[in-house]
């Protein structure tokens, strides 16, 4: 595995699909990203403090596309595992591929695709302090438990803990892994809001289905949302 770090660079997500020469579970780590990038073309402001690392991982033409839409879930349930690793906390897995912890965003998950590889980026907030507006929908794990942590040991044991889910779901255990994701479902039961491209709908999310797709009921009917096509605000 070959290590790239970074004091500053524009995204470490954006460094890996310009390199030439790919190779799987290439890892770049940087302390700040000038340009870094969350989903829906949205920013994700990095600061010191954080874990910022994205990693390639190769297509196996043995696994269907189809099948790779569940990649943001399993990546999502890995970096939860791997949090609980190192603090026993009440994390929450939303729906695509969020972690929460005390009902804030502690991490967020960036999945594409270049060539024959995946790209996954991972912003969590480790040591880093959250003020202003920010602080009422993002939280850091020092915020918790009021300690400061090694960050390059937790990247270690996020892609650790990625490596062993995704061999899981190599070998056939998808069905394991969506227990663990529905158990830690920060979304059940809660009242959302799906924002299509010229469309909202309100409903109550239930459980994630086997296809990985998110259930809802709104008033009419029972309806499934697609990962990737549908924004899910909190009401
Ligand atoms: C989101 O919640 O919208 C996803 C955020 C992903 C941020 C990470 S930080 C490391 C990597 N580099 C980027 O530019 N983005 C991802």
């Amino acid at each position: 595995m070959r290590i790239f770090r970074f004091s500053e660079i524009d995204s470490t997500s954006d460094f890996l699909k310009r390199k030439d020469d790919k190779r799987d579970y290439d890892l770049a780590i940087a302390e700040t990203q000038t340009h870094g990038r969350g989903r829906r073309g949205n920013n994700w402001v990095s600061q010191k403090g954080m874990a910022l690392f994205s990693f390639l991982l190769k297509v196996e033409e043995d696994i269907s596309i189809e099948e790779y839409s569940k990649l943001p879930l399993v990546t999502g349930i890995a970096v939860l595992n791997g949090l609980k690793r190192i603090e026993n906390l009440d994390f929450k897995f939303k729906w695509t591929n969020d972690i929460y912890l005390d009902d804030k965003k502690i991490c967020g998950i960036l999945v594409e695709k270049i060539q024959d590889f995946f790209v996954i980026g991972i912003g969590v907030n480790i040591n880093n302090s959250l003020g202003g507006a920010v602080a009422d929908i993002a939280t850091a794990l020092t915020i918790s438990t009021g300690k400061k942590y090694i960050v390059e040991d937790i990247i270690f044991t996020l892609l650790d803990e990625f490596k062993k889910q995704y061999k899981r779901f190599f070998e056939g255990e998808w069905n394991f892994i969506l227990e663990e994701i529905n158990n830690r479902n920060y979304l059940k039961n809660r009242e959302i809001t799906l924002v299509g491209s010229n469309w909202q709908t309100k409903g109550i999310a239930g459980d994630i289905a086997k296809d990985g797709r998110l259930e809802i009921i709104t008033e009419k009917e029972k309806i499934f949302a697609n990962i990737g096509e549908i924004h899910i605000k909190r009401d």
